[in-house]
């Protein structure tokens, strides 16, 4: 877990990057409706979140660096006991400032008499527009009604600049304790992997297999960082396939991504493997042509590198594998030139990851590929999608989807990889399906 500690300390460095005469203000998300009277699971802003530590919803946290009476202002729901019967244990304002460390907290129903005072005093208000437009709204109201109040000498804030530049570069380098909470999402991410493998028959349902994952997160107290992909035949060529509901046929790959979330912090893993726990020779030929990609991908995940080069040692491998195996017709550097392999492969090697599944960050600095540093987490998640009915390719590789995902972390040298507990060599899924699930 990240301590309240490492929360005060991110607050801190951000307030000294803003500097005085500034204000922060940041929101968390909203409850949404799922259908009348329920709600869908409540999950905090990712920037909130990083800020605070505080899960619950109507909140707002704002940093007011050098402020006399308190840098660190909590608006909260207030506690209601009445109402926490129904809805469950709030933090109160009292709870705001005694368990989570702000200086000063106050019902978000007050926000609105509060905020426009603070906002006054300062020169540079740090916002994020377009993120929350509900509150969007308000912000600019407030800001308005200073700006009226100027002729009676009212002061008004000059600049508004987006908090991302400042908290996204934060966010994409992970500290020890990020590393560690990180690691144990994709432990147990890979432990769903593995249950799914040792799960999986002919003639069951994808969403049985999305039960097996779904265990193995909520007995560790998780749950998916995004909607599980358990996608059978050609399903596995659909990249965000999430009905998850078809039966899966002898002779099938199952391709499963999903990955799960603790602490607010995401794993994202991949595998693909035989329904009946066998390879046949075009699934093998096709499976060992993205699991070259990737470890040459992997390779490259080291500190100088530049952000693309994962990617440019995948493409380079998984067209020499196409070509190879009469899928693509020319040279390769031809091909690759050309980029004919995005018929196949339509979407790039990785993402930066972290609390939020495709994590912030910026990929290019001034025009160029961002160099990888140590601290930096991120996935690569080579694929090759055949899709039913490609002309001018092979009957036999028709409605193969093949991807390989895994959640690197870039080091001093060697790649860091998370999520390897999770078999991925054909011959260690083999030996996985062929043992079945271990007798309780
Ligand atoms: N699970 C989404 C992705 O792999 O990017
Ligand atoms: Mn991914
Ligand atoms: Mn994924």
């Amino acid at each position: 877990m990240i301590t309240l500690k490492e929360f005060a300390r991110r607050r801190k460095q951000l307030m000294r990057m803003m500097g005085k005469g500034s204000i922060a203000i940041i929101p968390t998300s909203a409850e949404c409706i799922r259908n009348r009277d329920v709600e869908f699971p409540f999950r905090a802003d990712s920037d909130f979140y990083y800020l605070t530590g505080f899960r619950e919803p109507d909140a707002v946290a704002v940093l007011a660096p050098g402020r006399k009476h308190g840098e660190y202002l909590l608006f909260c729901r207030e506690s209601e006991p009445a109402m926490e019967t129904w809805t469950g244990r709030r933090a109160g304002t009292q709870g705001a400032v005694d368990t989570f460390c702000a200086d000063d907290a106050f019902p978000v129903s007050d926000i609105g008499e509060i905020l426009p005072g603070l906002l006054e005093s300062c020169d540079r208000v740090y916002y994020t527009m377009g993120a929350h437009p509900d509150f969007d709204k308000r912000v600019i109201d407030w800001v308005s009604q200073i700006r009226q109040g100027a002729r009676a000498g009212l002061r008004t804030p000059d600049r508004f600049i987006s908090i991302e530049h400042l908290l996204h570069d934060m966010r994409l380098y992970k500290s020890r304790s990020e590393v560690r909470v990180m690691r144990t999402a994709a432990r147990v991410a890979c432990r769903g992997h593995l249950r799914a493998m040792q799960a999986c028959r002919p003639e069951m349902t994808e969403y049985e297999i999305e039960a097996e994952l779904l265990h193995e997160f909520r007995r560790a107290g998780m749950v998916p960082a995004y909607p599980s992909i358990v996608g059978s035949g050609e399903n596995g060529c659909i990249l965000h396939y999430t009905e998850n509901r078809d039966r899966m046929r002898d002779g099938d790959l199952l391709l499963i991504d999903a990955g799960a979330e603790y602490d607010c912090y995401a794993s994202d893993v991949t595998r693909t493997f035989p329904v009946n726990g066998r390879f046949s020779l075009a699934q093998k030929a096709l499976y060992e042509v993205v699991l070259a990609a990737q470890a040459a991908a992997i390779k490259q995940v080291r500190p100088g590198n530049h952000w693309n080069a994962p990617h440019v040692a995948s493409v380079k491998v998984l067209t020499r594998g196409l070509v190879k195996l009469g899928i693509l017709k020319g040279k390769p550097a031809a091909l690759i030139k050309k980029e004919a392999y995005r018929r196949f492969y339509m979407h790039r090697t990785g993402h930066w990851l972290g609390m939020d599944v495709h994590d912030v960050g910026d990929y290019k600095v001034g025009g160029e590929w961002r160099e990888l540093e140590p601290g930096m987490v991120l996935t690569v998640e080579p694929g090759i999608y055949i899709a039913p009915g490609s002309r001018g390719v092979a009957k036999k590789w028709w409605g193969i989807g093949i991807r390989i995902e895994d959640d690197v972390l870039v080091t001093k040298d060697e790649p860091d990889v998370l999520s390897k507990a999770a078999p991925k060599t054909v011959a260690d899924i083999e030996a996985v399906m062929a043992a079945g699930r271990p007798a309780a």
